[in-house]
């Protein structure tokens, strides 16, 4: 089983890489991201409670957050293993998934960091926003998921160092380098 935690910034590439570590190492791909937009796009009660958080930057919590993961890892049978994408985001959600995976006799494989400068950061989504219109990709809303990335996530890359898994990638250039240098780094960790 292989378990990647692919993790960064707001618009660091997080899901354009996940797409093309899915190709190569035939994984299931979890976006929490994706999961809370077609939540909203559904209408659902978690839908209205995760559009005012996410319209404002603000993370879901913790407990609520969990749940839906470990719901979505109970539907994937016969899986190869996982590409969590915008998970775990604090260290609460970092102790729940290895617990989840230790229940299962699993562990996380590999945390890549991608690691891109905040400027770059701002000039990506601003022109996600224009071109696609995703409701977070504004300036503002932008600046405060930077501020959440920074204060609750950031953490994070102590914690995946102290457990072995830290991987550092710079994620700013071409993406056929940058994913050359994911698929080193996974491979590394098998
Ligand atoms: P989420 O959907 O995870 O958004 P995010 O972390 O803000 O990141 P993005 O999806 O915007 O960026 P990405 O890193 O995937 O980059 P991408 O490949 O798209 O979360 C959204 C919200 O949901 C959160 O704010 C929170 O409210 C909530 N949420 C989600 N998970 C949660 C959790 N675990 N706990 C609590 N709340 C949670 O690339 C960005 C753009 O750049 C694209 O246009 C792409 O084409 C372009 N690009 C990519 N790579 C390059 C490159 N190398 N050079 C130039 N352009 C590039
Ligand atoms: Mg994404």
């Amino acid at each position: 089983m292989l378990n990647i935690v692919i993790f960064g910034a707001p618009g660091s590439g997080k899901g354009t890489q996940s797409e093309m570590i899915v190709n190569k190492f035939g994984l299931d791909h979890i976006s929490t991201g994706d999961v809370l937009r077609s939540e909203i796009k559904a209408g659902t009660e978690l839908g209205k409670t995760a559009k005012g958080l996410i319209d404002n930057g603000q993370l879901i919590p913790d407990d609520l957050m969990v749940s839906i993961l470990a719901a979505k890892l109970d539907t994937l049978t016969a899986s190869k293993g996982v590409i969590f994408d915008g998970f775990p985001r604090t260290i609460a959600q970092a102790e729940a998934l290895k617990k989840l995976l230790n229940d299962r006799g699993q562990d996380v494989t590999a945390m890549i960091e991608l690691d891109v400068p905040e400027e770059e950061l701002m000039k990506r989504l601003l022109k996600r926003g224009e071109e696609s219109g995703r409701a977070d990709d504004n300036e503002e809303t932008i600046k405060k998921r930077l501020v959440v990335y920074n204060q609750q996530t950031a953490p994070l890359k102590e914690w995946y160092k102290n457990e072995g898994k830290h991987c550092y990638i710079n994620g700013l250039g071409e993406l056929p380098r940058i994913f050359g240098d994911i698929a080193a780094a996974i491979e590394s960790k098998i």
